[in-house]
């Protein structure tokens, strides 16, 4: 039996004549200085993710060091090589709307290039699930070093971290309590250093559930940027990315639906950011396994917020790692978790937690009995007005705002939002819903994190923290309040969030799970009748063409349906 190239002979260049393919490649290789005997080795490749825009991502020179001595210890020869990097904050218009180029960049990169495993390296908010997609969609050996958390910052005595205080202070800011002079010191200290958000942002959440899903060696989810502990998981992981180079282990191994589920519970359990639901549909479409959103709420409905984070609790993640990091959490979850899955360690989970530190005092992961928030920290909700489903946060939401029906203010897009939201004449009360459409997947175009529709500022300056907020928007993991999300059809596909009008009723539930438009179905007939889509003038081509042609909602993760294992073109309207 012919065994499959391996190293330099894998994927040649084609010539029409694989001598030559191969004599070339070499050639053009030792101009970099390398051996026969490199050459001859497993070769690891490395993404390098650093950028010069992304701040979380500016320990990655020194994690490719790190992961390049682990690679050479175990006698491979690691290769890095460029992929896209994105932040959250330089991405115009959205992370989201880059997510799915980053992963296009990532499959064809790892695919075309010569490598028997690679390392990839993420840490904001996309790039971890973007990496993830492309090695489930090549299926090739991978495994995942993450930035790691930054440490927090200080001003005046007041402990703070990106992006939770970001929006605390912005909100105070707008209501006047906080001057000019002093958001602008505060914004020197929200992200003091290298690293992603240290609170239970999507960063944080992505690790977490990443490592839950085994693609992560244990204990990388949630150490510091700055730790030693951080370079020697890394080490440790290029290590590894060798033995999986000769095992062969592949992400289908690793990420199969009971590792799903897994994510799923530790996703609830941590009080996770809501686009991790997002994001691991998306990586789970890549394998084609569909996310169960009613076994999702089922899972939530057994599984209370253990771990006390912000926004859903108090602490940071530098504090989880004190804690012991995921392992507390898994070991609180064990009897409900499939312990059997494979891990990139080459153990299952259930060896992996066995092989883990044993637990110690500490009071950031709580026990089963003790929890920080009883039930689902979040809940995927139907009704009318989500045919497709919503999501809301109720672990980060007023309790009394759960069960909620008032009267619609409705948007039309991101442009009227900022327009009126902070107009004295606004007819706007506590008590009242915002509404906020057209900015979904499409719509926006990139579903943006606008779902954290601010408060207006005449009740913010009569002190109104919260309101219920709905939209088919996102919502930073960092933030908080009653405000659901991801309503699905989008509007501006011609969801039932298109039809809403300012004075409908809207009634949410959260215990029951729904989202209700209290308007009669031959009044939405009418305007159903009367809907328009809204117009992309810049639509005619390049990425975003490619983009609105093929990006799904929310429930399919917002992943490009020929991407997907089993595309669902039927579902695009
Ligand atoms: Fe990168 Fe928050 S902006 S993790």
């Amino acid at each position: 039996m012919t065994r499959p190239p391996s190293g330099m002979r894998k994927g040649l260049a084609n010539y029409g004549d694989s001598g030559f393919s191969l004599f070339l490649r070499k050639a053009f290789i030792k101009a970099m200085g390398y051996t026969d005997d490199a050459l001859d080795r497993p070769i690891v490749g490395i993404t390098d993710t650093f950028s010069g825009y992304n701040a979380c991502h500016r320990s990655v020179p020194e994690l490719i060091e790190a992961i390049k001595r682990g690679v050479m210890l175990a006698g491979g020869l690691p290769v890095p090589f460029p992929i896209v990097s994105i932040h959250e904050a330089f991405s115009h218009p959205t992370s989201m709307f880059l997510r799915n180029l980053m992963a296009m960049d990532a499959e064809e990169m790892i695919r075309a290039q010569p490598m028997d495993s690679v390392v990839l390296i993420g840490g904001c908010d996309k790039t971890v699930p973007a990496l993830l997609m492309a090695a489930a969609s090549v299926d090739r050996p991978a495994i995942l070093e993450v930035t790691g958390p930054m440490i927090t910052g200080s001003y005046r005595g007041d402990r703070l971290g990106a992006c939770t205080d970001c929006r605390r202070f912005w909100a105070m800011h707008r209501a006047g309590e906080v001057g000019e002079a002093e958001i602008d010191a505060i914004g020197d200290k929200l992200a003091p250093g290298p690293g992603t958000c240290m609170v239970m942002g999507t960063a944080s959440t992505m690790a977490l559930t990443a490592e839950a899903l085994g693609m992560m060696l244990p204990g990388g989810g949630a150490t510091p940027a700055v730790n030693a502990d951080r370079l020697r998981h890394a080490e440790v992981t290029g290590a590894r990315a060798v033995a999986l180079a000769i095992e062969g282990l592949k992400p289908s191994d690793i990420m199969t639906a009971d590792a799903f589920d897994n994510a799923l519970r530790v996703l609830q359990a941590i009080g996770g950011s809501t686009n991790g639901l997002v994001h691991l549909a998306a990586i789970a479409g890549r394998l084609g396994i569909d996310l169960d959103y009613d076994a999702f709420n089922r899972i939530g409905a057994e599984t209370p917020v253990l771990v006390d984070l912000k926004p859903s609790g108090r602490g940071y993640m530098e504090d989880l790692d004190k804690a012991g990091g995921l392992a507390p959490v898994l070991r609180e979850l064990a009897p409900m978790l499939a312990t059997d899955c494979r891990t990139a360690s080459g153990r299952t989970l259930g060896e992996d937690l066995a092989a883990a530190a044993p637990p110690w005092p500490q009071d950031v992961v709580r026990p089963l009995t003790d929890p920080v928030y009883p039930h689902s920290g979040m809940r995927v909700l139907n009704g009318n007005l989500a045919p497709n489903g919503a999501l809301i946060k109720q672990a980060a939401a007023t309790p009394a705002l759960l069960k909620h029906t008032g009267r619609a203010v409705v948007f039309s897009d991101l442009a009227d939002l900022a327009a009126r939201i902070d107009a004295p004449d606004l007819d706007v009360t506590a008590d009242d819903v915002l509404v906020l459409r057209n900015a979904g997947p499409k719509g926006a175009p990139g579903m943006p994190e606008a779902g954290y529709i601010p408060i207006p500022k005449k009740l913010a300056a009569d002190g109104v923290k919260d309101m219920v907020r709905i939209s088919d928007a996102r919502m930073s993991g960092t933030a908080f309040g009653t405000i659901v999300l991801h309503i699905s059809p989008e509007a501006a596909i011609g969801g039932p969030l298109a039809l809403v009008e300012d004075g409908d009723r809207i009634a949410l539930d959260a215990d029951a799970g729904t989202i209700e438009l209290l308007v009669d179905e031959s009044i939405l007939a009418d305007r159903r009748a009367a809907w328009r889509p809204p117009a992309h003038p810049e639509s005619e081509r390049g990425y975003l063409r490619l983009y609105l042609d093929q990006v799904l909602q929310a429930e399919d993760g917002c992943d490009f349906d020929f991407l997907r294992k089993v595309p669902r073109r039927e579902r695009i309207t």
